[in-house]
């Protein structure tokens, strides 16, 4: 399996709506959410548009990040720096920001206690910057509850269930098999709309197309894929 990165629909939108956001001028709203169940491919799509833009920095939300954990984690980024107050981190933070401006993508946001969601909202104010806040449709609650942050938020993308189109691209590009539209169709569902269980199914698929020799990949042989994730047998009742 080659290590590919596919540009699926929703990469697509996600990298539309930061540009949109980014762009928006200083004093204007620009909070952005991002927001899909897990494996639907939101931390790739992000990492992707850091590598491919220089202004942007990628943040990852630590399980109980303190308000001082996350705007040192967030000043590291941006200068190296781990200033360990949280007034002198944040101070830090809004003057290089300032000075150069930045897209701050946040994942992992559904793990931020809603006073970090506030030092950020601080930061976005008194500098423009615009901020989006990637996770789990959690986040989508936690940040209309707060209507002073929700009115910021200008853009909102849903990271969807895999399409059958990415199934297939993925099949060619990453293992150079050819899937038939049935067979697509067939391992979208059995994905359960998850990019990491494509994944997983995509290796098992790829050994059992090595070992019948064949390069087209029927619905026959998807069907007859081997479960490797299987629920508990329910014990026998004892006597
Ligand atoms: N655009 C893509 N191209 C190729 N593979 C992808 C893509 N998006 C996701 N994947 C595959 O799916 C896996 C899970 O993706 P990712 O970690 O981005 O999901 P996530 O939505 O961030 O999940 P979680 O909510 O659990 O953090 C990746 O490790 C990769 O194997
Ligand atoms: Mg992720």
């Amino acid at each position: 399996m080659k290590n590919v990165f596919i540009e699926t629909s929703r990469v697509m939108e996600f990298r539309e709506a930061v540009s949109v956001v980014a762009d928006t001028r200083k004093g204007q709203p620009g909070l952005m959410l991002a927001w899909g169940l897990a494996g639907r491919g939101k931390t790739m799509a992000a990492k992707e548009y850091t590598v491919q833009s220089e202004a942007a920095i990628y943040v990852r939300v630590h399980e109980n990040w303190t308000p001082r954990a996350m705007l040192s984690g967030i000043c590291r980024e941006i200068n190296g720096m781990q200033p360990s107050r949280v007034e002198l981190a944040k101070q830090i933070i809004i003057e290089e920001l300032d000075r150069s401006p930045r897209v701050i993508l946040i994942d992992e946001a559904d793990r931020l206690m809603i006073g970090n969601i506030e030092h950020l909202r601080d930061i976005h104010d008194e500098t423009g910057t615009p901020i989006v806040l990637i996770g789990e449709p959690s986040i989508y609650g936690r940040v209309t509850a707060r209507r002073r942050i929700y009115e910021r938020v200008t853009r909102v993308v849903e990271f969807g269930a895999v399409k059958t189109e990415d199934v297939v691209i993925f099949g060619m590009k990453a293992c150079d098999l050819k899937i038939a539209p049935d067979a697509a169709i067939a391992l979208a569902k059995n994905c359960e709309g998850s990019f990491r269980l494509l994944y997983h199914i995509m290796i098992e698929l790829e050994r059992s197309a090595r070992a019948n020799k064949v390069k087209d990949i029927t619905l026959e042989l998807v069907e007859n894929l081997p479960n490797r994730r299987i629920a508990p047998t329910p014990e026998k009742e004892r006597r």
